[in-house]
């Protein structure tokens, strides 16, 4: 049985594990890397949580998986929202967590009146691209030299859904 809810400063030592474990794992579903995450210390990771923009999905008491949430916050914006990282610990992949967590998502963006939802995405990410298109989202462009790996320019697609 999943549940979905923001996370808070004590969800801290938990979702500090899933996030090193994500960069790990699935180093192409991240912007930062592995390194970048060592550095977070339990405090720091308290800190990132207290801004409220961290989602999770929990199996029963443990989490499975997280996502990142960010309404945009300007007048002119505020219909728009950012999606990620997104990211479901591997023995959860295929369970139905993902879609808890994005069902939760547009419950909060309905809720507060945001009218899209905007994501990137790897080129070879291909689970994640079935999982975002299953979901309603559609490729609007390409954002080249996104990313640098080793000094190697790579691009990344950009989707949004509109919330309806
Ligand atoms: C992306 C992620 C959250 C999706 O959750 P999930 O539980 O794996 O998603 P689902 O199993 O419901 O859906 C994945 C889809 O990809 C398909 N799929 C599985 N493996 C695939 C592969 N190697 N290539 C292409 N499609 C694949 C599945 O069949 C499914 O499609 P369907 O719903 O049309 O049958 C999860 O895979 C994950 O955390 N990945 C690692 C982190 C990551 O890459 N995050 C995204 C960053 S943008």
């Amino acid at each position: 049985m999943f549940s979905y809810r923001t996370l808070i400063a004590t969800d801290a030592s938990a979702w500090l594990a899933l996030r090193k474990e994500g960069a790990r794992v699935a180093p192409k579903g991240f912007l930062v890397t592995l390194d970048e995450v060592r550095k977070m210390d339990e405090a720091g990771a308290q800190k990132a949580l207290e801004f409220g923009g961290m989602r999770g999905v929990f199996e029963d008491e443990t989490l499975v998986g997280f996502c990142g949430y960010r309404p945009q916050q300007l007048q002119r914006i505020r219909h728009r929202a950012e999606l990620g990282p997104f990211y479901v610990t591997p023995s959860q992949q295929g369970s139905g967590a993902a879609q808890v967590m994005m069902k939760g998502i547009l419950e909060e963006a309905r809720a507060g009146g945001v009218a899209q939802i905007e994501l990137t995405v790897a080129p070879d990410n291909a689970r994640a691209i079935a999982f975002y298109k299953r979901q309603g989202f559609q490729k609007y462009g390409v954002r080249p030299d996104a990313i640098r790996e080793g000094g190697v320019p790579e691009c990344e697609l950009l989707y949004l859904r509109w919330v309806n």
